[in-house]
């Protein structure tokens, strides 16, 4: 393992100004987002999307890296280039979920555990043969009556951890993604905590498998309320607490954070990584690595059809430039007011 090269490379995927496209939605989920615009879910139809945002220079200035699902990795354009080579030619580094998604984990009902480690070691050279130079695997974690369990956390923090030292002993940079979900009514605190406990763990499991943190890139979720809380916290508490949370477990030898979206409208998740950066002086770089808060309004915008691609270019490019500048601190509300 080369940990300067794995070093540069997660310094590299959290550039202030820059944050990661997470396209690596697995078939079943992209298959949502389409049945959402009327768009049959076909191979070339998932190929010509991811193209589309792939091919887009401006938005793909404030990108550093790419997560591709399995099948984009291996996918050509339409004119025969690789999908890949499109993103490095862009200046981006492709990445690569490597989990196999969730199962039910023995013993914890309603809980879940990431699966997918069996094979790994063999996948990843193929991986990085292929362009990747970075990897993700989710961890999901609940909050409802009674859980989340002590298993649960300690059963995907340890998965979290196994995965990670694989990865970088096949000179992959894996992003280590602990997802507290924000789907239940629970307040902001519940989730502070659940998330302290779930980081906690996430990091001893980390140490225990000797995996270095200079060459990590941690994807958490913030500190948030559940969506169906009545009171939600505001932009303000939601920066602060989180960046408490984050001191409190987050070793600085961590180069850079990069959080997930989660159910976050586009604009909530851009406000709040913006608040977390105007707040400064944090020991790591701070930036997105959003799926849905970065494609709900091109994929809207573009719709299956070919005559719209050039709009859902510009409006790609609108949310990447606000989150680039969210990563800075330098987000204003009234940039959006303009481009609508
Ligand atoms: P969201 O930003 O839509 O939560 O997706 C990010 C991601 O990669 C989840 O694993």
């Amino acid at each position: 393992m080369n940990l300067a090269e794995l070093n540069k490379v997660a310094i590299a995927m959290t550039a202030p100004g820059k944050g990661i496209l997470a396209a690596d939605e697995s078939t079943g989920t992209i298959k949502k987002r389409f049945d959402a615009i009327n768009t049959e879910c076909t191979e070339d139809n998932r190929r010509d999307y991811r193209e589309m945002l792939f091919r887009s220079s401006e938005g793909m200035k404030h990108i550093s890296g790419v997560i591709l699902y399995d099948e984009t990795i291996w996918q050509k354009a339409k004119d025969g280039t690789p999908l890949v080579d499109i993103i490095k030619r862009s200046g981006s580094l492709p990445g690569i979920k490597v989990d196999e998604g969730t199962k039910p984990l023995p013993n914890c009902p309603g809980e879940l555990i990431t699966v997918g480690l069996d094979k790994l070691a063999d996948r990843l050279p193929k991986y990085y043969e292929q362009g990747a130079r970075f990897a993700k695997w989710r961890g999901v974690i609940d909050i409802g009556p009674g859980i989340p369990s002590y298993t649960a956390i300690h059963t995907n923090a340890h998965a979290l951890a196994r995965y990670a030292a694989l990865c970088q002993q096949a000179q992959i940079v894996p992003i280590v993604e602990p997802e507290v979900l924000m789907d239940g009514d629970h307040d902001i605190d519940r989730c502070y905590e659940v998330t302290e406990f779930v980081l906690k763990e996430v990091f001893q499991q980390l140490y225990y498998q000797k995996v270095a943190l200079e060459g990590i890139v941690l994807k958490p979720n913030m500190a948030i309320s559940g969506k169906k809380n009545g009171k939600r916290a505001g932009v303000e508490e939601v920066a602060e607490k989180t960046v408490k949370l984050l001191k409190g477990c987050v070793p600085g030898a961590v180069p850079g954070i990069a959080f997930l979206s989660g159910g976050q409208s586009d604009e909530e998740a851009t406000a709040h990584l913006d608040a977390m950066n105007k707040i400064g002086n944090l020991p790591w770089s701070l930036t997105f690595s959003y799926g849905r808060a970065l494609q709900h309004a091109p994929q809207k915008a573009w719709s299956g059809k070919s005559e719209n691609v050039a709009a859902a270019q510009r409006v790609f490019a609108h949310r990447a430039a606000m989150n680039g500048l969210a990563s800075k601190g330098q987000w204003k509300q009234d940039l959006e007011k303009k481009a609508a």
